[in-house]
């Protein structure tokens, strides 16, 4: 009893808060030293809504061309999305010609982008965005188009002189371990001597994993995000697959993120056809928690005021593009409810309840404030505001209170605890 009432004293607290401000400014491990991604990426990338799509005849409106960039590229500006944050637009694989040119460079298919990458680019550029392009760190990519084994330093310069902003450095077709790595290290160097800003996103950890645990902190030195587990399928199953992984790993990855150096939990897939709307709230709100980089892969043209609003949602935003930097985790899993957190700037915690029971209606979980934050999120008290599914202020706790919250199946409640 002594000790209770001596640990409530506010003096004692506050030294609590005090400690976890510094522990929480610790910098992790150093990172790729380019200057860009200090939070994660935010923007748009092709794959998992137009995949490999190049039947220009068949399809006009959904094949990979210059066309499907040059619309996305002014619905990114003019409905909003630019504003909200998602400033990369990122073209993936097939964009290719089958041949290298004359001089030994990638270019373009010549039908699909009748004007080339660079006046792409340009036309990027003048809407205030930036261009991401894909390559592939073997002899093909995934799709089959020419890889970049043998061309790291001419594939960069070819890059940084059409004016792209970021790289997705793909491993398919790679012949041995060493070969993975040493690329991936030698087109980092290569796009850092091109004197371009250039954001590396690289899939290393993925194909790693086969041989052998990655080295995370020699990845994080060399790239701006990383890919760990399986593509994202427009599916809740593939949206749980990924969380099941990131929760499994998270003792060796979520220390490496951090200004600088993200896990990429891979596309946001909100806007289409497989998830729910509950669904569509719990990837939104644990890509929030794991500061994955928020690349949406959907069609601009065709999105609903619901999935638009989610997606653009600036508290939401707020919490995945912390400055803190510090990716959350799950904390417990009980009763097929899980509970994640993030610590944010400010001493504030972001708290994430998903409800995987999937028979049944909404269910309630009562969480204690003190298990939350290692003890310190709500000391004395704190402020709550339920950000999703929808936003509401749950006012003011004190530390020992309990907090009751109803989560759909398949839905997740995110919350902002804010220090008074
Ligand atoms: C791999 C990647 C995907 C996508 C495809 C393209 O599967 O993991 O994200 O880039 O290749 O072929």
């Amino acid at each position: 009893m002594k000790l209770k009432s001596q640990l409530l004293q506010p003096c004692f607290l506050l030294a609590l808060r005090f400690l976890a401000l510094v522990l929480w400014s610790v910098p992790g491990a150093r990172a790729l030293d380019n200057g860009l991604a200090m939070t994660p990426t935010m923007g748009w990338l092709h794959w998992e809504r137009f995949m490999c799509n190049v039947d220009c005849q068949e399809e006009p409106d959904s094949c990979i061309s210059e066309k499907l960039f040059m619309q996305m590229a002014e619905l990114m500006d003019s409905d909003g999305w630019k504003d909200a944050g998602y400033k990369y637009l990122c073209i993936d694989d097939c964009w290719m010609a089958p041949k290298r040119d004359s001089k030994g460079r990638l270019q373009a298919d010549p039908k699909r982008f009748p004007n080339g990458i660079q006046s792409l680019a340009n036309y990027v550029h003048s809407k205030g965005l930036k261009l991401g392009i894909y390559a592939d760190v073997g002899n093909k990519t995934c799709a089959g188009f020419p890889g970049s084994f043998g061309h790291y330093d001419i594939d960069a310069k070819t890059f940084a002189d059409w004016g792209v902003d970021l790289l997705k450095f793909d491993g398919c077709y790679c012949d041995s371990v060493e070969h993975l790595e040493n690329g991936y290290k030698r087109m980092s160097l290569a796009l850092n001597r091109t004197g371009r800003s250039i954001v590396y996103s690289c899939e290393w950890p993925l194909y790693m994993w086969p041989f052998h645990e990655p080295n995370y902190t020699e990845i994080r030195q060399y790239c701006n995000h990383w890919r760990n587990f399986q593509d994202v399928y427009d599916s809740w199953q593939s949206i749980k697959s990924i969380l099941a992984w990131t929760s499994s790993n998270q003792k060796r990855i979520v220390h490496v993120a951090g200004p600088g150096g993200w896990n990429d939990p891979d596309m946001l897939v909100i806007g289409n056809f497989g998830l729910s709307w509950d669904q569509q709230v719990t990837q939104m709100a644990l890509w929030a928690i794991m500061a994955a980089p928020l690349l949406m892969s959907n069609d601009l043209r065709h999105i609903s005021p619901q999935a638009k609003a989610l997606l653009q949602n600036k508290d939401v935003i707020a919490i995945n593009q912390d400055p803190l930097g510090k990716q959350g985790y799950r904390l417990r899993k009980e009763d097929n409810i899980e509970v994640w957190e993030r610590p944010l700037t400010d001493l504030a915690w972001a708290v994430a309840m998903v409800n995987l029971q999937e028979i049944g209606g909404p269910r309630f979980h009562t969480i204690s404030l003190a298990s939350l934050g290692q003890g310190m999120a709500c000391v004395p008290d704190c402020t709550i505001t339920q950000l999703l599914p929808v936003k509401s202020q749950l006012g003011f706790y004190e530390w020992t209170s309990d907090l009751k919250i109803k989560i759909n199946p398949t839905g997740t409640v995110l919350l902002r605890l804010a220090a008074n």
